[in-house]
């Protein structure tokens, strides 16, 4: 601890958080390191929808209605809990790849720069003292909630990033030796 790479080492996926708000100058600062991921012919495929206040119950709610209609005999209890998902947190980020290219090249290279740019928002979040969780599951191919986001056929969800303030950290997660995972041909 103490080197340079500490806030690459040091960042976890923080999914308890406080519910007080993220004033929107923090949030713009992240976006805006986003944004600053690398994106081969600079297409600039990424959108941010920041949803916070009653904004998540909307998306929420428009979960909770795919949720019913996958499952209609879904208690009420089960419905509430699931329209409530996005209130986990006071910000959630709805980071979208836009474009769908044709060329299945540039349509690759599009989604990786935009999960470039949801690893920067992840890292520029620890850099000002927030927690963020990636997440996905279910909703982010849900038609309910894409219509409820204004998504146009192409365009697709890469990430919710949900964001606040740390409860609790939760200690890290180990990975695989370098050995198992690197593989050197330097002779
Ligand atoms: C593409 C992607 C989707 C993810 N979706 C979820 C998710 O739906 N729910 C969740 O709890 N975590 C999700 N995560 C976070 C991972 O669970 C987390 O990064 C992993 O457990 C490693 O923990 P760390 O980020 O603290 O190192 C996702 C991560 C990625 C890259």
């Amino acid at each position: 601890m103490g080197g340079p790479l500490d806030l690459l080492l040091t960042r976890r996926s923080v999914g308890r958080v406080r519910p007080d708000p993220i004033p929107r100058t923090l949030v713009e600062e992240v976006l805006h390191a986003a944004t600053m991921a690398p994106n081969h012919h600079l297409t600039q495929p990424w959108r941010f929808i920041v949803i916070a206040g009653n904004g998540r119950r909307a998306i929420g709610a428009a979960h909770a209605a795919a949720v019913a209609r996958g499952r209609p005999d879904a208690p009420p209890a089960t419905l509430e809990r699931e329209a409530a998902r996005l209130e986990r947190a006071p910000v959630v980020v709805a980071c979208v790849v836009t474009g769908g290219s044709q060329d299945p090249v540039r349509a690759r290279e599009d989604r990786d720069a935009v999960a470039a740019a949801v690893q920067n928002l992840l890292l520029a979040a620890h850099a000002l003292g927030l927690a963020a969780m990636w997440r996905t599951g279910t909703m982010v191919d849900e038609p309910e909630v894409r219509t409820a986001l204004g998504l146009g056929g192409d365009a697709s969800i890469v990430a919710f990033v949900y964001l606040g303030w740390a409860a609790t950290v939760p200690a890290g997660r180990e990975r695989r030796p370098l050995g198992d995972v690197v593989e050197w041909r330097d002779r």
